[in-house]
């Protein structure tokens, strides 16, 4: 049977790959984002009702952040208006050892939609193609984390779960805890990738108030300074220093490892621009 999804997201690191998929498996597919298909706009939600029009499914990436003020709110009233309007079927993109996305998943669960939770650690992609592109082109990876055991995840895995709990049953009012095969520090992160490219790249942990003001000297906006430095300093303290196994409960294999996704990346010759 074919549905169509909408992909909210779905120009971003986790929906884009998963509109790849959906499409593989010749599933009608409508993208969510400011620029997608059919406009839509977390901050404008005169851009939800039509962007749901005709859809039975769909997966909900927020941006910009789950723990951003405001999240849980947006959230539960687009769920609600899903589940209203037809759109029974909600898989959410959550993060891991947070109250602020526990805060969120409460709000999808409490809308009455069919739902599933994609609790996610830390993705590999931030490193090619998000914040952390830039310090690793440069070299120097400076960041307010110390040595503390994150388990990596590979946006493609979380696409493939995603896919899965889409178009298969089975999955409706299950949270799955998604992360890669092992942990690795900020600093082995960076070895890894420093490895794959040949260039010496190094790592440096700094206090959050010295990363903060090096983020408002380079003119990064103090509402995305506050929340990357909450990240950083709440979510790396340990909490998530554990394996979680819902690609393997979902997929049946196990998660792509960092090295992985590392001599992938390197490949493309992402880390080799000037
Ligand atoms: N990154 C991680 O390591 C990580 C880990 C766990 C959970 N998460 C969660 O994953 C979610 C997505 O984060 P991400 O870092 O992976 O971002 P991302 O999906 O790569 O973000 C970019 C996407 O969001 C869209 N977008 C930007 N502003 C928008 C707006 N105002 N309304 C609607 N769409 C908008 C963009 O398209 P347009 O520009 O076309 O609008 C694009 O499709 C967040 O809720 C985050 O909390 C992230």
């Amino acid at each position: 049977m074919t549905t169509l999804t909408l992909v909210l997201g779905g120009t971003g690191k986790t929906g884009r790959r998963l509109v790849q998929r959906l499409t593989a498996l010749d599933q009608p597919v409508r993208i969510g984002s400011r620029s997608g298909g059919l406009p839509f706009d977390w901050e404008d939600p005169a851009t939800w009702a039509p962007a749901l029009t005709g859809v039975k499914a769909a997966y909900v990436s927020y941006y910009p952040d789950l723990a951003a003020p405001g999240a849980p709110e947006a959230i539960g009233s687009f769920a609600e208006m899903a589940a209203n309007s037809g759109t029974r079927r909600l898989v959410m993109l959550s993060g891991r050892g947070e109250d602020e996305a526990v805060a969120c998943e409460k709000a999808l669960a409490d809308s009455g939609a069919d739902w599933t939770v994609l609790r996610c650690s830390w993705f590999d992609q931030n490193f090619s193609d998000s914040f952390l592109l830039g310090p690793v082109l440069s070299g120097h990876v400076v960041l307010p984390a110390a040595a503390v055991g994150e388990p990596f995840v590979d946006a493609d895995d979380i696409a493939d779960v995603a896919a899965t709990v889409l178009t298969q049953a089975g999955h409706t009012g299950q949270t799955y805890e998604l992360t890669g095969p092992r942990l690795l520090t900020f600093a082995d992160a960076v070895a890894e990738i420093a490895a794959a490219t040949g260039r010496p790249i190094d790592y440096a942990a700094v206090p959050a108030a010295d990363y903060a003001e090096a983020m408002a000297a380079e003119g990064v906006p103090a509402d995305v300074i506050e929340l990357l430095t909450y990240l950083f300093s709440t979510v790396l303290d340990g909490r998530n220093a554990q394996l979680g196994d819902g690609i393997h409960q979902v997929l049946g294999r196990t998660a792509r490892d960092f090295a992985d996704y590392a001599g992938d990346a390197a490949a493309t010759g992402i880390w080799n621009q000037q």
